[in-house]
């Protein structure tokens, strides 16, 4: 059901790969909630991935960009304003990669050049799309701009290894340039710390499918699926939520305020 919660907005959504990325069920959303949407994805991703259909299923257009690369960024804003016919109102950066991870290194044994990798993919990005837009004028007045975290940034995950660092890094970035942007645009900035979900960036993490698991049985509500944030971006992007700024918002089913559930003690107990 549609209720027309962002009719007349623009936006730019990264980070689509495949249906079940969240950034690909947001567009869905968006578009049927009456954006106007450029999807982005790095060059490699567009030939790995499935970005076109989802471009054709609701008529967008895509502009490759490596999320670290401010020139790629550059061309981003400024193609998606000649294509969009003006300023972004909203911005979803849905990014995460851990060549740490994808390599199965541990926390103690970390390599440090894809330790930066992991920091500027996934983090630093979130800092480039404020900074570019900003100095491009491609952000409007009271627009949004969304990034996801996880958390991990709060509390130990050992499986999370650098990623942890990553995403406390993210939700700092959100605070400070939420305050700048605040002051002189009204543009609110928050990041959400998500379930664990069933993705491609997700399912990479070991031990993930165990994890799952014990989260849905630690979550009052059960873990939050793709399809429900989607939902909640949707809100963040629409005029229901313009005095929300600054904020690591939970969308987790309750997980992140349990301190253990009926469920898990009985597992325990077996
Ligand atoms: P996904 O694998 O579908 O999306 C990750 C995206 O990042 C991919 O589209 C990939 O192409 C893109 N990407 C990687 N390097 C890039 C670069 N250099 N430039 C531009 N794009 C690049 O997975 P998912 O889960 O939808 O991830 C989206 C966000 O949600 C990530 O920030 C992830 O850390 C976060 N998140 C995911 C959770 C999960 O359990 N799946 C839980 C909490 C947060």
């Amino acid at each position: 059901m549609s209720y027309g919660l962002l009719k007349g907005k623009k936006g730019i959504i990264s980070g689509a790969l495949d249906e079940n990325s969240i950034a690909w069920k947001t567009a869905i959303k968006a578009h049927e909630e009456g954006a106007q949407i450029v999807l982005t994805n790095a060059p490699i991703a567009m030939r790995m991935g499935k970005i076109n259909e989802l471009a054709e299923q609701i008529g967008a257009e895509i502009i490759p960009a490596d999320a670290t690369s401010v020139e790629d960024l550059e061309n981003l804003y400024t193609k998606s304003m000649e294509l969009l016919g003006g300023k972004m109102d909203f911005v979803l950066h849905s990014i995460g990669m851990s060549p740490n991870i994808r390599k199965g290194r541990a926390y103690g044994d970390l390599n440090y050049d894809w330790f930066l990798k992991s920091i500027d993919i996934s983090a630093l990005s979130f800092h480039k799309f404020m900074q570019v837009g900003d100095k491009l004028d491609a952000l409007n007045d009271w627009g949004s701009v969304v990034g996801l975290s996880y958390i991990a940034a709060q509390k130990t995950f050992p499986f999370y290894t650098d990623m942890a660092d990553a995403k406390a890094v993210l939700e700092s970035i959100a605070r400070s340039f939420g305050y700048r942007l605040g002051k002189s645009k009204k543009i609110r900035v928050n990041t959400i710390s998500q379930s664990p979900t069933m993705t491609t960036a997700g399912s990479g993490i070991g031990g993930f499918d165990s994890f799952f698991d014990f989260a849905e049985k630690m979550s009052p509500l059960g873990n939050a699926t793709g399809e429900n944030c989607a939902d909640y971006i949707v809100s963040l992007f629409s005029d229901l939520t313009k005095m929300v700024t600054m904020q690591n918002l939970y969308h987790d089913g309750g997980y992140s305020s349990t301190g253990i559930s009926e469920e898990i003690i009985e597992m325990m107990q077996k």
